[in-house]
């Protein structure tokens, strides 16, 4: 299978396990990303079993948009039945790094809404620490330097993602080089550091299952 496979793949094994859990009235979170848009593709079969998405990047909405499936905005929603996204990195408590895409604010808010997080993604993205994937930092533009420098103070290599602009109007540094042995533990001090929006550890909410594609077939992963 190739990597384009696997995505579809995973993508249709995420169809089939929310299409149970779904009711007329329910309202799914849907991720960013190359996996995510498959996850979209597949979602389009089934858009008469459930009421509306939310999306977690204009990209997601358009997309979502294009295939017929009303778009909510999470301030009209309670509570969303699931949410489906990929990941950049996963490690074996579920724990994620995200961002890739720069999508990362509007995923973690969408993920906080949702009653189970279902994470799709290739066998590429496991790790046994995560890391090696350039931590995405969101940063409030006139604070770049400030958190840059904050973030050297923490042994990262912070590299702005330049003329990146966010769905927020925010700039992206990746930070590179960082120990990441306590996830949730840096989750935390990152958001701590002023002028940062969201950092790219999911880790105070993980993912509640993993769905992952292999030359075998799609793998279930849960913690
Ligand atoms: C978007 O901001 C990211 O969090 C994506 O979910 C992540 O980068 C995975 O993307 P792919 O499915 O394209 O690898």
């Amino acid at each position: 299978m190739t990597q384009d496979e696997m995505k579809q793949a995973v993508a249709q094994a995420a169809v089939d396990y929310i299409k149970p859990r779904l009711g007329q009235d329910s309202i799914v979170g849907v991720g960013t990303g190359s996996t995510a848009n498959c996850f979209i593709d597949a979602l389009a079969e089934i858009k008469h079993l459930f009421e509306a998405a939310v999306a977690s990047s204009d990209a997601t909405a358009e997309r979502l948009k294009g295939h017929g499936i009303q778009v909510y905005d999470l301030n009209s929603v309670n509570e969303l039945e699931v949410y489906v996204d990929g990941a950049d990195e996963f490690d074996p408590r579920l724990h994620l790094v995200k961002g890739g895409g720069g999508a990362l604010t509007r995923e973690k808010i969408v993920a906080a809404v949702a009653k189970e997080f279902v994470c799709i993604v290739d066998s590429s993205k496991q790790v046994d620490l995560l890391g090696a994937f350039p931590l995405p930092v969101e940063v409030i533009p006139m604070a770049r330097s400030q958190v840059a420098r904050a973030l050297v103070k923490m042994d990262g290599m912070p590299v702005w993602r330049e003329g990146f602009v966010t769905d927020n109007g925010n700039c992206i540094l990746d930070v590179y080089d960082l120990e990441i042995l306590d996830p949730k533990q840096l989750e935390a001090e990152l958001n701590n550091i002023v002028g940062v929006v969201t950092n790219g550890l999911f880790a105070q909410r993980g993912a509640d299952l993993i769905l992952m594609g292999t030359e075998q077939g799609v793998e279930t992963l849960k913690y």
